[in-house]
């Protein structure tokens, strides 16, 4: 381990080590000392926002303007060892079943403190296993705690009326979050309860292998990403996204970032943006947004 390291930084790897070696996880690799590099393309510019009022009802918006450019670092695991060990699922060709051996070994999951905090029940993931497009939220809420699901509340019906308009129907895509449990009173879930959880998340993402991952909100998207940054900064533009453990043949995901539902219904005023977020993954993923009917 690097002597310059801050203890605080040591004491947290150390944890983290130790909590793989309860997985029965053992090999680990450093990353060389600068994480992958990304373009970061130029995002359409001619996305419109005022095609599309469906249910999703988007006020009409201005165009977007140049659009941000540059090059960002990409960590998909999130943290500075990658975990190389094989994965049970690894070798199951058939997706759903992949994700059934991911479930059965979360178990009855007491990894983190979520469990002794209130969950009803761990809040797997839904849809379909080989969606070209994943998206990911923060956690489950009260009724995703009751029923099992993700986004099955209120800001679930905003993202059910946003997957519409766009074409598509929930069960052509695959819904997560970054922790499985319901963290209490809804708060934040805590680094530590993202950082044990996300693991699988991870093996979720590299057994559906979707093209396009969006994150709803700044939680996914910075521990996604692992960028503390605004959502005017992670929004509008690609991320190349990869785990660290994945199929070589697989190029890995485009990730992009818009506004958590629940934001939305808190300020609607911030849809025609989110819609623009769409409206680059749609154009990305060749989707034409369903025709207006005749008035
Ligand atoms: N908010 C989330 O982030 N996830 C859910 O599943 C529901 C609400």
């Amino acid at each position: 381990m690097d002597r310059a390291l801050e203890p605080e930084l040591r004491r947290e790897l150390a944890e983290r080590l130790r909590y793989y070696r309860d997985l029965g996880i053992h090999d680990f690799y450093r990353r060389g000392s600068r994480p992958r590099s990304m373009e970061i393309e130029p995002a359409a510019e001619t996305v419109s926002a005022s095609s599309e009022k469906l249910l999703f009802s988007v006020e009409p918006q201005e165009d977007m303007g140049a659009r941000k450019s540059g090059v960002m670092p990409v960590v998909a695991d999130g943290g500075i060892f990658e975990v190389v060990s094989p994965k049970p699922e690894q070798g199951v060709a058939d997706h759903a079943s992949a994700l059934k051996v991911i479930r059965e070994d979360l178990g009855d999951c007491r990894r983190c403190k979520l469990h002794q905090q209130g969950r009803k029940q761990i809040v797997f993931g839904v849809g379909n296993p080989q969606a070209e497009l994943m998206f990911v939220g923060e956690g489950p809420g009260a009724d995703e705690d009751a029923q099992g699901e993700p986004f099955v509340g209120r800001a679930g019906q905003l993202l059910n009326n946003m997957i519409k308009a766009m074409g598509l129907r929930r069960e052509d895509v695959y819904i997560a979050n970054i922790v499985k449990c319901r963290p209490p009173g809804n708060r934040t879930p805590e680094r530590d309860e993202c950082e044990t959880c996300s693991p699988f998340l991870m093996r979720q993402i590299s057994v559906i292998k979707p093209k396009v991952i969006v994150a709803l909100g700044a939680v996914a998207a910075k521990n996604l990403l692992a960028i503390n940054a605004p959502m005017s900064e992670l929004r509008g533009r690609w991320y190349d996204f990869k785990p660290a453990v994945s199929d070589p043949s697989w190029p890995g995901a485009r990730l992009a970032v818009t506004y958590h539902p629940a934001f939305l219904l808190r300020d609607p005023r911030q849809k025609g943006e989110a819609w623009k977020d769409l409206q680059m993954v749609m154009k990305y993923l060749g989707i034409q947004p369903p025709k207006k009917s005749a008035e």
